[in-house]
C-alpha cells in the first residue's frame, strides 16, 4: 500500500516550513553572543539559504542543494570555524527551541481542530 504521505519534506509542509524552520533558527543565531561571530558574512541570508536548501533535501525534498553546492561534505566545509562543545551546544538549542515550536504549533493547531464535535450555533 502506498503511505499516505512520501516523506518527511512532505510530511512537515514542505518548503515553507523549512524556510520558517531556518529563519526562525538564524534570527536566534543573530542575537547570539557566542556563535554569531563564527559566522563569516555580515549578513545571514546566504548562510540561510544555504542550510534551507540543505534540510529541505536532507529530508527527501528537491536535491537543489546538491545542484548548487554539490555534495554536502559538512564537516569538511565546517573545518575553517572553531567548533567546541559550547558552540554545538549552542547551535542545537536554537535549532530545537526553532524546531520545537513549530511542531508545539502544529499540534494544537490540529489537536483543537480536532475537538471540534459541533456545528458552528448562530
Ligand atoms: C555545531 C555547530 C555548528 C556551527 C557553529 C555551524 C556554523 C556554520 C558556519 C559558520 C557556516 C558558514 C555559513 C555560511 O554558509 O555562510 C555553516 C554552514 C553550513 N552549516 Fe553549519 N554549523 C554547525 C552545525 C551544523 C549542522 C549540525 C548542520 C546540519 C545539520 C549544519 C549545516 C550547515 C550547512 C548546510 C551549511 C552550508 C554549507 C555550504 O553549502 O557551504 N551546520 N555552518
Amino acid at each position: 500500500m502506498e503511505p499516505v504521505i512520501g516523506n518527511v519534506y512532505e510530511a512537515a509542509g514542505g518548503a515553507e516550513t523549512f524556510r520558517r524552520l531556518v529563519e526562525r533558527f538564524y534570527a536566534r543565531v543573530a542575537d547570539d553572543a557566542l556563535l554569531r561571530p563564527i559566522y563569516p558574512d555580515a549578513d545571514l541570508s546566504g548562510a540561510t539559504e544555504r542550510l534551507t536548501l540543505f534540510l529541505i533535501q536532507y529530508w527527501g525534498g528537491p536535491s537543489t542543494y546538491n545542484e548548487l553546492r554539490g555534495h554536502p561534505r559538512l564537516r569538511l566545509r565546517h573545518q575553517p570555524f572553531a567548533i567546541g562543545q559550547a558552540e554545538r551546544d549552542a547551535w542545537f538549542r536554537h535549532m530545537t527551541a526553532a524546531a520545537l515550536r513549530k511542531a508545539l504549533i502544529d499540534y494544537f493547531e490540529t489537536a483543537s481542530t480536532a475537538m471540534i464535535n459541533r456545528q458552528a450555533q448562530r
